[in-house]
C-alpha cells in the first residue's frame, strides 16, 4: 500500500521533500455500550484495519487534502485560515477539525501541508473510521510539530474536535481505543478518569467476527444525542436523592433503590441500560481474567438484549444479525458494536465454526433484510503510530 499511496502523492503534489507515513487503527468495543458518556467502563480494541495518510509540510498556509477512497474527486484545497466546519467539504472537516483543534489548544500550526490519506475500514460501519483519520492526523501533528503532547491528549484533542468542529457529542472511547491499542490486548478504561488497563484476549481457537448490516448511519443525524440528553435527565433526577456525579458510580442495586425519582420510564430504562451495562463489563473484564469465555459471552449477549429493549438503539438489522447469531452452533458471544442505529455487531465464533456463522447469518440476513451483510475475521492490532 505504501508505494501506491507514494506514487500517487508525488503524482498529485509532485516529488521531494520530507514526506512522512502514518497509520491509527479502528477500533472495535468488545463490551460496555454507551457508557462512555455516562462515567462508567467500556472495553474496546483496535483493529488492524485503519487509515494511513502520507503528509509533507508547506511553506505556505495552504491545505491539500485527497482521498485514495473517492478517486473519482479531486483534491480539497483550503487553508490554515479557513478552519471551520462545512457540509461542503465533506471528510475534510474531520483532519481540519484536528488541525482546528490543536491549534484552539495552545499548539499552533504555523505551516501549511500536504496530506493523502487512504482508509480500509468499511466506511459508516460503526469501526470508528473519522475517528481513525482525526487520530491519524494527531499522530502526524505531535510528529511534524514536534508538540510535547501524549497519546491521551491526542485522544482527547481528537474528540475536542468531533464534539466542537464536526458538532457530534461523542465520548471519549472511539479516540482513545484508537490512539492507545496494544496488539492481541483490550483497553478496560474508566471514562471518569482515563485511568485504564490492557487485558490480552486470548481466544484460544476462537476468532473475531465483525458483521456490517451495511445500513448507513451518521451520529451526527442519529438519535445519539438524544440517548445523552435522556441519561443527563435521569442523572439529575437521581442527584436530589444521591451524592453522584455519573451514572457511572452506581451500582444495580443503589440504582434499583432509587430510581423512583426518575419521572419519566424512559429516563429510567436509560439509566438502567447505562448502570447495569457499566457493571456488566466490568465483571466481563473479571470472567476474561478467570478464563472464563463463556462468561464472558454471555454477558455480550446481555448486553445487546438491554441495548435492544432498555437503550433501543438496535433496530431490525441488528437484531437480526445477532439473534441469527445466537442460534449457531460454536457462538460464544454476539452483540451490536459503536453506536447503533445501523453499523456492526461483534461475535466471537469458534474457528472451525466460522464458515458457516458467515454462510448461516448472511443467508437469514439477506433473506429478512432484503440485501447483503458483510463479513470480516479480525485480528486487534496496536494503536496509532508514525510508520517507517
Ligand atoms: C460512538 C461514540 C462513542 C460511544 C459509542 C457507544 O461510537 O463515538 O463515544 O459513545 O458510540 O458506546
Amino acid at each position: 500500500m505504501k508505494e501506491k499511496m507514494l506514487k500517487k502523492f508525488e503524482e498529485l503534489y509532485g516529488a521531494g521533500g520530507d514526506i512522512r507515513f502514518y497509520f491509527a487503527p479502528g477500533r472495535v468495543n468488545l463490551i460496555g455500550e454507551h457508557t462512555d458518556y455516562n462515567g462508567g467502563h467500556v472495553f474496546p480494541c483496535a483493529l488492524t484495519l485503519g487509515t494511513y495518510a502520507v503528509v509533507r509540510k508547506r511553506e505556505d498556509d495552504v491545505l491539500r487534502f485527497y482521498s485514495m477512497n473517492f478517486e473519482n474527486r479531486d483534491v480539497v484545497k483550503s487553508s490554515l485560515k479557513d478552519l471551520v466546519f462545512q457540509r461542503a467539504a465533506g471528510w475534510t472537516n474531520y483532519p481540519k477539525g484536528v488541525l482546528w483543534a490543536f491549534t484552539s489548544k495552545g499548539h499552533p500550526i504555523d505551516k501549511g501541508l500536504d496530506i493523502l490519506v487512504y482508509g480500509n475500514i468499511p466506511n459508516g460501519s460503526g469501526l470508528s473510521s473519522s475517528a481513525s483519520v482525526e487520530i491519524v492526523i494527531g499522530v502526524m501533528l505531535k510528529d511534524m510539530f514536534g508538540f510535547d503532547v501524549s497519546m491521551t491528549d491526542i485522544a482527547l484533542l481528537g474528540q475536542y474536535a468531533e464534539n466542537n468542529y464536526n458538532g457530534v457529542n461523542c465520548g471519549i472511547m472511539d479516540q482513545f481505543s484508537i490512539a492507545m491499542g496494544k496488539k492481541d490486548h483490550a483497553i478496560f478504561l474508566d471514562t471518569s478518569d482515563l485511568s485504564y488497563e490492557y487485558a490480552p484476549i486470548v481466544l484460544a481457537g476462537k476468532k473475531i467476527i465483525i458483521t456490517s448490516s451495511n445500513k448507513k448511519r451518521g451520529l451526527g443525524d442519529s438519535k445519539y444525542n438524544e440517548r445523552r440528553k435522556e441519561c443527563e435527565t435521569a442523572l439529575v433526577q437521581l442527584q436530589t436523592v444521591l451524592e453522584i456525579s455519573s451514572l457511572g458510580e452506581l451500582t444495580e442495586e443503589a440504582f434499583e433503590n432509587a430510581k423512583e425519582v426518575i419521572k419519566s420510564p424512559i429516563c429510567v430504562r436509560r439509566a438502567r441500560h447505562a448502570v447495569y451495562e457499566n457493571q456488566r463489563t466490568i465483571r466481563a473484564v473479571q470472567a476474561l481474567k478467570d478464563h472464563d469465555l463463556n462468561l464472558f459471552g454471555q454477558l455480550m449477549n446481555e448486553s445487546h438484549k438491554s441495548l435492544r429493549d432498555d437503550y433501543e438503539v438496535t433496530g431490525i438489522e441488528l437484531d437480526t444479525l445477532v439473534e441469527a447469531a445466537w442460534e449457531q452452533e460454536g457462538v460464544v458471544g454476539s452483540r451490536m458494536t459503536g453506536a447503533g442505529f445501523g453499523g456492526c455487531t461483534v461475535s466471537i465464533v469458534e474457528e472451525s465454526a466460522a464458515e458457516r456463522f458467515i454462510a448461516e447469518v448472511g443467508r437469514k440476513y439477506k433473506s429478512k433484510i432484503g440485501y447483503e451483510a458483510d463479513f470480516y475475521v479480525v485480528d486487534i492490532g496496536d494503536g496509532a503510530r508514525k510508520l517507517a
